[in-house]
Protein backbone atom coordinates (compact mmCIF):
# COMPACT_ATOMS: atom_id res chain seq x y z
CA UNK A 1 0.00 0.00 0.00
CA UNK A 2 2.71 2.19 1.04
CA UNK A 3 4.83 1.73 -2.02
CA UNK A 4 2.04 2.76 -4.75
CA UNK A 5 3.66 5.76 -5.72
CA UNK A 6 7.73 5.55 -7.00
CA UNK A 7 8.93 8.42 -5.13
CA UNK A 8 8.43 5.95 -2.09
CA UNK A 9 12.12 4.92 -3.43
CA UNK A 10 13.50 8.21 -2.47
CA UNK A 11 12.38 7.18 1.82
CA UNK A 12 14.73 5.74 3.70
CA UNK A 13 11.21 4.99 5.66
CA UNK A 14 7.68 5.78 6.22
CA UNK A 15 7.78 7.69 9.91
CA UNK A 16 4.33 8.25 10.06
CA UNK A 17 1.51 6.40 8.26
CA UNK A 18 -1.80 8.00 6.63
CA UNK A 19 -3.66 5.98 9.48
CA UNK A 20 -1.73 7.38 12.27
CA UNK A 21 -1.94 10.92 10.69
CA UNK A 22 -5.61 10.65 10.95
CA UNK A 23 -5.81 9.73 14.30
CA UNK A 24 -3.94 11.39 16.24
CA UNK A 25 -5.24 14.80 13.44
CA UNK A 26 -8.71 13.85 15.51
CA UNK A 27 -7.29 14.25 18.73
CA UNK A 28 -5.72 17.22 18.58
CA UNK A 29 -9.04 18.42 16.98
CA UNK A 30 -11.30 17.67 19.97
CA UNK A 31 -8.76 19.66 21.98
CA UNK A 32 -8.87 22.36 19.49
CA UNK A 33 -12.43 22.40 19.49
CA UNK A 34 -12.80 22.46 23.51
CA UNK A 35 -10.87 25.22 23.80
CA UNK A 36 -12.82 27.22 20.98
CA UNK A 37 -16.53 26.85 22.09
CA UNK A 38 -17.91 30.18 21.34
CA UNK A 39 -15.40 31.98 19.28
CA UNK A 40 -15.14 32.32 16.04
CA UNK A 41 -11.55 32.45 15.08
CA UNK A 42 -9.55 33.27 11.74
CA UNK A 43 -7.86 30.01 10.82
CA UNK A 44 -4.51 30.72 8.65
CA UNK A 45 -3.58 27.92 6.51
CA UNK A 46 0.22 28.56 6.13
CA UNK A 47 0.75 27.83 2.31
CA UNK A 48 1.97 25.08 1.17
CA UNK A 49 3.26 22.62 3.14
CA UNK A 50 0.27 22.68 5.73
CA UNK A 51 -2.26 22.42 3.17
CA UNK A 52 -2.87 18.51 3.75
CA UNK A 53 -3.11 19.42 7.42
CA UNK A 54 -5.41 22.30 7.33
CA UNK A 55 -8.29 20.29 5.05
CA UNK A 56 -8.02 17.38 7.02
CA UNK A 57 -7.82 19.74 10.20
CA UNK A 58 -10.54 21.99 9.64
CA UNK A 59 -13.12 19.05 8.88
CA UNK A 60 -13.28 18.37 12.81
CA UNK A 61 -13.28 21.77 13.85
CA UNK A 62 -16.87 21.83 15.82
CA UNK A 63 -17.11 25.63 16.17
CA UNK A 64 -17.63 28.52 13.33
CA UNK A 65 -14.41 29.98 12.26
CA UNK A 66 -13.39 31.57 9.16
CA UNK A 67 -10.54 30.60 7.00
CA UNK A 68 -7.45 32.76 5.26
CA UNK A 69 -3.92 31.98 3.61
CA UNK A 70 0.03 33.22 4.14
CA UNK A 71 2.66 31.68 2.10
CA UNK A 72 6.12 32.19 3.86
CA UNK A 73 9.47 31.19 2.57
CA UNK A 74 12.44 30.39 4.51
CA UNK A 75 14.40 27.67 2.55
CA UNK A 76 15.05 27.61 -0.99
CA UNK A 77 15.89 24.35 -2.42
CA UNK A 78 17.93 23.16 0.72
CA UNK A 79 16.80 20.69 3.88
CA UNK A 80 18.10 23.85 6.31
CA UNK A 81 16.18 26.88 7.06
CA UNK A 82 18.18 30.21 5.91
CA UNK A 83 16.78 31.74 8.79
CA UNK A 84 15.36 34.57 6.90
CA UNK A 85 11.90 34.51 6.52
CA UNK A 86 9.95 36.22 3.41
CA UNK A 87 6.05 36.63 2.95
CA UNK A 88 5.32 36.08 -0.06
CA UNK A 89 1.77 36.13 0.44
CA UNK A 90 -0.22 38.10 2.95
CA UNK A 91 -3.82 37.52 4.43
CA UNK A 92 -7.17 38.73 2.40
CA UNK A 93 -8.69 39.88 6.07
CA UNK A 94 -7.78 42.13 8.91
CA UNK A 95 -7.08 40.50 12.10
CA UNK A 96 -7.22 43.27 14.62
CA UNK A 97 -9.10 41.92 17.35
CA UNK A 98 -9.48 38.49 16.36
CA UNK A 99 -8.92 35.54 17.92
CA UNK A 100 -5.74 33.72 15.27
CA UNK A 101 -5.41 30.25 15.16
CA UNK A 102 -1.68 29.84 12.83
CA UNK A 103 -1.99 25.91 10.71
CA UNK A 104 1.58 24.53 10.12
CA UNK A 105 3.12 21.73 8.76
CA UNK A 106 6.80 21.76 11.14
CA UNK A 107 8.24 24.22 13.36
CA UNK A 108 11.72 23.42 12.88
CA UNK A 109 14.07 26.41 13.69
CA UNK A 110 10.77 28.00 15.19
CA UNK A 111 11.71 31.78 12.83
CA UNK A 112 8.84 31.50 10.80
CA UNK A 113 6.05 31.19 13.74
CA UNK A 114 7.97 33.42 15.86
CA UNK A 115 8.07 35.61 12.79
CA UNK A 116 4.26 35.61 12.69
CA UNK A 117 3.41 35.45 15.80
CA UNK A 118 5.44 39.25 16.51
CA UNK A 119 3.68 40.42 13.01
CA UNK A 120 0.27 39.19 13.89
CA UNK A 121 0.18 40.83 17.79
CA UNK A 122 1.41 43.72 16.20
CA UNK A 123 -2.25 43.86 13.66
CA UNK A 124 -3.92 43.52 16.70
CA UNK A 125 -5.17 40.37 16.92
CA UNK A 126 -6.60 39.59 20.24
CA UNK A 127 -4.91 35.94 20.50
CA UNK A 128 -2.80 33.85 18.79
CA UNK A 129 -2.20 30.19 18.69
CA UNK A 130 -0.67 27.74 16.80
CA UNK A 131 -1.57 24.25 15.39
CA UNK A 132 1.35 22.35 14.16
CA UNK A 133 1.23 18.90 12.30
CA UNK A 134 4.93 17.91 13.25
CA UNK A 135 7.36 19.87 15.84
CA UNK A 136 11.24 19.22 15.86
CA UNK A 137 12.30 21.00 18.99
CA UNK A 138 15.96 19.28 18.82
CA UNK A 139 16.52 22.33 15.92
CA UNK A 140 14.90 25.14 17.85
CA UNK A 141 16.70 28.46 17.89
CA UNK A 142 13.90 30.58 19.07
CA UNK A 143 11.75 30.13 21.98
CA UNK A 144 8.23 29.73 21.10
CA UNK A 145 4.96 28.36 22.72
CA UNK A 146 4.01 25.52 20.15
CA UNK A 147 -0.37 25.17 21.62
CA UNK A 148 -0.78 21.94 19.59
CA UNK A 149 1.39 19.61 17.99
CA UNK A 150 0.54 16.13 16.21
CA UNK A 151 3.55 14.70 16.42
CA UNK A 152 7.01 15.20 17.89
CA UNK A 153 9.58 13.94 15.98
CA UNK A 154 13.39 13.52 15.93
CA UNK A 155 16.03 16.10 13.48
CA UNK A 156 15.50 14.19 10.56
CA UNK A 157 14.52 16.02 7.25
CA UNK A 158 10.75 14.40 6.51
CA UNK A 159 8.42 14.60 3.37
CA UNK A 160 4.92 13.48 2.45
CA UNK A 161 1.18 14.92 3.39
CA UNK A 162 2.10 18.63 2.54
CA UNK A 163 5.52 18.63 3.32
CA UNK A 164 8.10 19.08 0.43
CA UNK A 165 11.95 18.25 -0.75
CA UNK A 166 11.96 20.83 -3.73
CA UNK A 167 8.34 21.45 -4.30
CA UNK A 168 8.52 17.37 -4.58
CA UNK A 169 7.01 14.96 -2.34
CA UNK A 170 3.89 16.83 -1.22
CA UNK A 171 1.06 14.43 -2.83
CA UNK A 172 2.49 11.52 -0.65
CA UNK A 173 -0.12 10.51 2.01
CA UNK A 174 2.01 9.47 4.62
CA UNK A 175 4.99 11.20 6.17
CA UNK A 176 8.46 9.45 5.38
CA UNK A 177 12.16 10.60 6.34
CA UNK A 178 13.84 11.45 2.69
CA UNK A 179 17.03 9.56 1.88
CA UNK A 180 20.14 11.87 2.44
CA UNK A 181 20.82 10.83 -1.33
CA UNK A 182 18.30 12.82 -2.55
CA UNK A 183 19.61 16.41 -1.24
CA UNK A 184 23.47 15.79 -0.97
CA UNK A 185 24.28 14.57 -4.60
P1 LIG B 1 11.35 27.06 10.69
O1 LIG B 1 11.13 28.52 10.41
O2 LIG B 1 12.81 26.70 10.71
O3 LIG B 1 10.62 26.58 11.93
O4 LIG B 1 10.84 26.26 9.45
C1 LIG B 1 9.56 26.07 9.15
C2 LIG B 1 9.42 25.66 7.70
O5 LIG B 1 10.56 24.93 7.21
C3 LIG B 1 8.29 24.70 7.60
O6 LIG B 1 7.07 25.38 7.37
C4 LIG B 1 8.67 23.83 6.42
O7 LIG B 1 8.20 24.41 5.23
C5 LIG B 1 10.17 23.84 6.43
N1 LIG B 1 10.71 22.59 7.02
C6 LIG B 1 11.34 22.44 8.20
N2 LIG B 1 11.70 21.17 8.42
C7 LIG B 1 11.27 20.47 7.34
C8 LIG B 1 11.31 19.08 6.99
O8 LIG B 1 11.81 18.19 7.72
N3 LIG B 1 10.76 18.76 5.80
C9 LIG B 1 10.18 19.67 4.97
N4 LIG B 1 10.10 20.98 5.27
C10 LIG B 1 10.65 21.38 6.46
Amino acid sequence: MENQFSQYQDLEKIMITRDEIQTQVKEVAKRISADYQGKTPVVVCILKGAVMFFADLLRELDFPLVTDFMAISSYGSSTKSTGVVKLVKDLDRDICGRDVLVVEDIVDSGMTLSYIKKEFAQRGAASVRIATLLDKPARRRVELDVDYSCFVIPDAFVVGYGLDYDEKYRNLPDIGVLHPRIYTK
